[in-house]
């Protein structure tokens, strides 16, 4: 069977996405009732390489493999002889030696197509400056959760229209039939060489945060510097703020009470978003990085072991 990789769900349909979502709260209702070690993929050892730091991304996807049965590897790509200028070919023909699956956050997406390339054994986005699926499964899982539906549900991204998180968050939404608004200043609009064409054509682009926030039923945002944009800090703070900020004064412009408010994390208080607004009740951050983990254990599923579902006798 040909191995699969997740790079960008570009390349899952959209009734691959939503059985990735029913799996994952099965997952999570079976944890929640005790069945927290599920052994399904025994034997397995899962490698993953962070050449950023993460916290969310390297717990939940450790716990996941874990949890599932099989032994997760965390690499420092600084102590991997990458630091030393080994190819990513070759690292990738290595890995997949030994490991069942190789997962990697990478300053370049292209170095992740090159890993998945040269692998043997499915190859997991855990973020690029591109794309962080894995985010998205969470996302819109907690949006059902928290909506009971994803279609038709109003999402208002305001801040950065270029951001990794942002553009699978369209992919993925736009597949699934939300409605996606993005607010961004008019140098950080939303990029058809980053999200393509045909989902771009299908959202909402405005450079009016208050406009955009009007009745929408999920309000989310990112950091304005991602990693890796550090150089950029000072020209990023000064085309964001204090316009594109997340705070109670534009969250009054949705214009009703049963809006959810939404962060992939880190938050930096008091720039993309206030601790006012993180800590409100219609905040939902921490249910949404909770689901993290149930989406990680999906994905490992799918990817090591699609034929899961049988063993519960009926599919979710
Ligand atoms: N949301 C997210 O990916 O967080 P980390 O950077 O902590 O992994
Ligand atoms: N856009 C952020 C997401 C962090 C999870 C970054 O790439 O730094």
């Amino acid at each position: 069977m040909k191995k699969r990789d997740l790079l960008t769900l570009r390349d899952f349909s959209r009734e691959e996405i939503l059985a990735l979502l029913q799996d994952s709260i099965l997952l999570k209702k079976l944890r929640n009732a005790g069945a927290k070690y599920l052994n399904l993929l025994s034997g397995k050892t899962v490698a993953m390489i962070f050449e950023k730091p993460s916290t969310r991304t390297r717990a939940s996807f450790t716990v996941a493999a874990y949890e599932l049965g099989a032994f997760p590897v965390s690499y420092s790509s600084n102590e991997l002889q990458l630091a030393r200028g080994e190819p990513v070919k070759d690292v990738a023909r290595v890995l997949s030696r030994y490991h069942d699956l190789i997962a990697a956050r990478v300053y370049r997406h292209e170095d992740l197509e090159e890993l998945a390339r040269y692998s043997s054994v499915p190859v997991v986005n855990l973020l690029s400056d591109k794309y962080h699926p894995l985010q998205s499964l969470a996302d819109y899982m907690t949006i059902l959760e928290k909506k009971g539906k994803i279609d038709g549900v109003k999402i208002t991204f305001v801040g950065d229209g270029t951001d990794n998180v942002l553009n699978s968050l369209i992919i993925a939404g736009v597949k699934l039939g939300a409605k996606i608004t993005v607010a961004s200043p008019r140098d950080y609009m939303p990029r058809e060489d980053l999200v393509g064409k045909e989902y771009l054509s299908k959202i909402q682009v405005t450079e009016d945060p208050y406009e955009a926030v009007k009745d929408a039923d999920v309000i989310y945002t990112d950091v304005f510097v991602s990693m890796g944009q550090e150089k950029e800090k000072e020209a990023r703070l000064k085309a964001f703020l204090p316009r594109y900020q997340v705070n109670s004064e534009l969250l009054k412009h949705v214009g009703r009470e049963d809006f959810i408010v939404m962060h992939c994390l880190p938050a930096h208080r008091g720039e993309e978003i206030t601790d006012e607004v993180v800590e409100s009740k219609n905040s939902v951050v921490f249910d949404q990085a909770e689901n993290r983990l149930h989406t990680s254990k999906a994905v490992l599923l799918h990817l090591l072991y699609p034929e899961w579902t049988k063993y519960l006798g009926k599919q979710p």
